[in-house]
């Protein structure tokens, strides 16, 4: 046994898990693979693209950290922030964009914008993004996310870029998380359904 009190905390997080869905280095992986896909489409609308990339936080915070050293572009960062899963929640309460953290221009005006998010769920907070950035006028708008969930609903919702096909369940890690915990798991995981059990917004 270690006394090593971070080795203790590591192995109390472990044994909240019930599954690795997605180990780290076939994230890592696919996420350079996605990224040679999107550098060769964006590098394909010419050298003085102005591209700005909108991660959606904070979710995407680990997959846009790891994507954007893949894309060897030239590149302007605006981050913004949706909550849709207050407190321990696993369903959406509908998606807001904060005010606080929000550092889009006024205008988008001849930039070609790519949106990432962590996870395709019901697809509240990608629609609600898209349409915020529309309205601000750029030449070109694409949406990639890490994940999509295998639900009906957004089974047609339009999204360019797709790391990894999930199965309709609640996960964590890789900036996922569940009551703003877990983030910090290298893997994507499923936790115990104990650990979930407890739906209340705080
Ligand atoms: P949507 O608006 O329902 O598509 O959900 C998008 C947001 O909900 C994501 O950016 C996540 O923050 C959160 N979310 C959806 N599914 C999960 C999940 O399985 N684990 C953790 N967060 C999730
Ligand atoms: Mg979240």
């Amino acid at each position: 046994m270690s006394s090593n009190p971070a080795t203790a905390t590591l192995a109390r997080m472990k044994q909240d898990i019930r599954e690795v869905l997605i180990g780290r280095g076939a994230i890592a992986d696919r996420i350079r693979a996605l990224a040679d896909q999107i550098a060769a489409d964006l590098a394909g609308l010419g050298d003085n693209a102005e591209i700005t990339i909108i991660p959606i936080l904070t979710g995407s915070f680990i997959f846009v950290a790891d994507l954007i050293r893949e894309l060897p572009l030239k590149m302007q960062i605006r981050l913004i922030s949706v909550s849709s899963y207050p407190g321990m929640s696993t369903t959406s309460k509908g998606a807001r964009l904060s005010e606080q953290l929000n550092q889009l221009p006024t205008s988008l005006t001849g930039r070609h914008v790519l949106i990432v998010d962590d996870i395709l769920d019901s697809g509240q907070t990608l629609r609600l993004v898209t349409d915020v950035i529309q309205r601000l006028e750029p030449a070109s708008v694409r949406t990639c996310v890490l994940l999509r969930k295998q639900r009906p609903e957004i089974k047609h919702f339009p999204v360019n870029y797709v790391c990894f096909d999930i199965p309709d369940e609640f996960v964590v890690g890789f900036g996922l998380d569940y009551n703003d915990y877990y983030r910090n798991l290298p893997d994507i995981v499923a936790l115990r359904s104990e650990v979930l059990e407890t739906e209340t917004v705080s």
